[in-house]
């Protein structure tokens, strides 16, 4: 009984440390935006240029159920003119809590 209650106490603890962290790295995500999206994509709200077709980041800031899973998910898509580049499942989620400040 007493190990049940630590356990979820733990499983309450460790979700409770997630939200901060992820907020944080909005920074980063921003980050990579500018480094590896920007040529294409409108990735800041005051970002007036790009060289291409490519939907703004606001855009996906306003789908439904926006989160990392779903950026993952169109990251998996091809993906025209874009250079090769693996993005880790941190620098995903960060980008993502990144797309979510635009709305
Ligand atoms: C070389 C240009 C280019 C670069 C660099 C680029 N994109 Fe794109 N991206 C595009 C174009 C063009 C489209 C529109 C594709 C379409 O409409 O089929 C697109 C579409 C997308 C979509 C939507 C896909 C869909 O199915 O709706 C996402 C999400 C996306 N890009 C994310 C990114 C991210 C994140 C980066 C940086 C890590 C990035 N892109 C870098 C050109 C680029």
């Amino acid at each position: 009984m007493s190990k049940a209650f630590g356990l979820s106490l733990a499983t309450v603890c460790a979700l409770a440390m997630v939200a901060p962290a992820a907020a944080a790295d909005a920074d980063q995500g921003k980050d990579i935006a500018k480094r590896w999206c920007a040529a294409c994509h409108l990735v800041e709200n005051d970002q007036t240029k790009t060289s291409d077709q490519a939907p703004p980041f606001a855009t996906f800031a306003k789908m439904p159920e926006f989160d990392q899973n779903k950026l993952a998910f169109l990251l998996l898509a091809p993906h025209p003119n874009m250079p090769k580049l693996s993005l880790n499942r941190t620098e995903v989620a960060n980008l993502a809590d990144y797309i979510r400040t635009l709305k």
